[in-house]
């Protein structure tokens, strides 16, 4: 199956979607993205990529490849790389279950307001809120004065990319909470001194899996970026490494099996990781694997893995082949998001006191 089988054959064309552009209707709407900072894994799959695969049955959903902030990242990033990986990812997403029919798929540095909104939102941003997210703290952490300005501000456009769309719900991991509390902070202080412009979204989290802990620490999330090799589980890696890395995963001392992050942090990340792929309760799950061992679990729970990732893989070998339909199917996506992010910046702009073109 190619791509446009994939895609329902659509047409790139002009295809109106009154519902999208005008907010006439009183559906929920949704908004995320991803870096393409690295292979995606575990941790992004059930943190994130789950509910906004099951949101578009609810709500209408607005998914971005975010490569502007991908540059930000404190190592310094490659353009030929990036350039891959910002295919790479909008195919894993497809691959994953977005639908480009009924969902805008695009990629943020084609919708130039973002960057434009990013500058109304840093006149409104304080240095103070901006230095103490924790996320700016870790990862600028030793870096002295040679941390970027753009990681800096990474969170402000993080917020230009919600706002734009008048979100109400951001599915994202754990880690992402107080960047969507910065937004609604930016967005109501917006709101309170140049009028209402701004929907101010929440953040949505999965029941299990909001926080996917590196399989050799389980007190660290699995990171692209710091994960070792055998503590990420990379969506596109084999079986067999799967089964590996598993295996060697780190657990407790006492051989029981139940959920206590504080006591048993290694056996609770991946009775949470089972329940994420298979749906079961955390606690069906450690009920019916109490007392038979270590061993037999991990080997379940890698079983389950496979399985779960086995039609993402089948899909994204098929996708792959196929980057002319994709960079099409992009470029769509990236005009039908203007289509509402445009007028969002024209009213923001015209809030705060910007004078329209030909106007005196
Ligand atoms: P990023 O690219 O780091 O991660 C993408 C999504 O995956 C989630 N995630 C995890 N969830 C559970 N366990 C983990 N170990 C784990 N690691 C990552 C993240 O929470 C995220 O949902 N700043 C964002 C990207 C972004 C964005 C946005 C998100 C830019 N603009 C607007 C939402 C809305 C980020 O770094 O994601």
């Amino acid at each position: 199956m190619g791509v446009v089988s994939v895609l329902g054959n659509a047409t790139f064309g002009a295809r109106p979607f009154p519902a999208f552009a005008t907010r006439t209707t009183p559906v929920t709407r949704v908004f995320s993205g991803m870096q393409p900072s690295g292979e995606p894994h575990l941790g992004n799959l059930l943190g994130a990529w789950v509910n906004w695969v099951a949101m578009q049955e609810r709500a209408e959903c607005i998914y971005c490849v975010v490569d502007l902030h991908a540059m930000t990242s404190p190592a310094e990033h490659e353009p030929e790389t990036l350039r891959a990986r910002t295919v790479e990812l909008a195919t894993g997403m497809l691959a994953v279950g977005v639908d480009p029919e009924r969902s805008i798929l695009f990629v943020q540095s084609h919708v130039p307001e973002h960057t434009e909104c990013t500058w109304l939102f840093n006149c409104v941003a304080g240095f103070g809120e901006l230095r103490k997210q924790p996320q700016f703290k870790e990862k600028s952490e030793g870096r002295g004065e040679s941390v970027s300005v753009g990681l800096f501000d990474y969170p402000v456009l993080q917020t230009a990319d919600i706002l734009l769309y008048h979100a109400d719900e951001v599915p994202v991991g754990e880690d992402q909470r107080h960047h969507i509390e910065l937004a609604r902070d930016i967005g109501q202080r917006f709101n309170h001194r140049f009028g209402e412009v701004f929907t101010l979204p929440k953040a949505v989290h999965p029941q299990a899996g909001s926080r996917v802990m590196d399989l050799q620490d389980p007190t660290r999330k699995m990171s692209k970026s710091q994960s070792s090799e055998k503590g990420i589980i990379r969506l596109l890696d084999a079986p067999q490494q799967i089964e590996k890395k598993f295996k060697s995963a780190v657990t407790d001392s006492a051989a029981d099996i139940r959920h206590d992050r504080a006591e048993k942090p290694g056996v609770s990340n991946l009775l949470e990781i089972f329940s994420g792929v298979t749906g079961t309760q955390v606690e069906t799950l450690a009920a019916e694997y109490d007392g038979g061992g270590y061993g037999p679990f991990k080997q379940a729970v890698a079983d389950a893995v496979v399985e779960r990732l086995r039609p993402f893989q089948d899909r994204y070998r098929e996708l792959e082949g196929d980057r002319g339909e994709v960079a099409a199917l992009l470029a769509r996506g990236a005009e039908r998001a203007r289509e509402i992010a445009a007028p969002t910046l024209e009213r923001a702009k015209q809030a705060m006191g910007l004078l329209p073109p030909g106007q005196a």
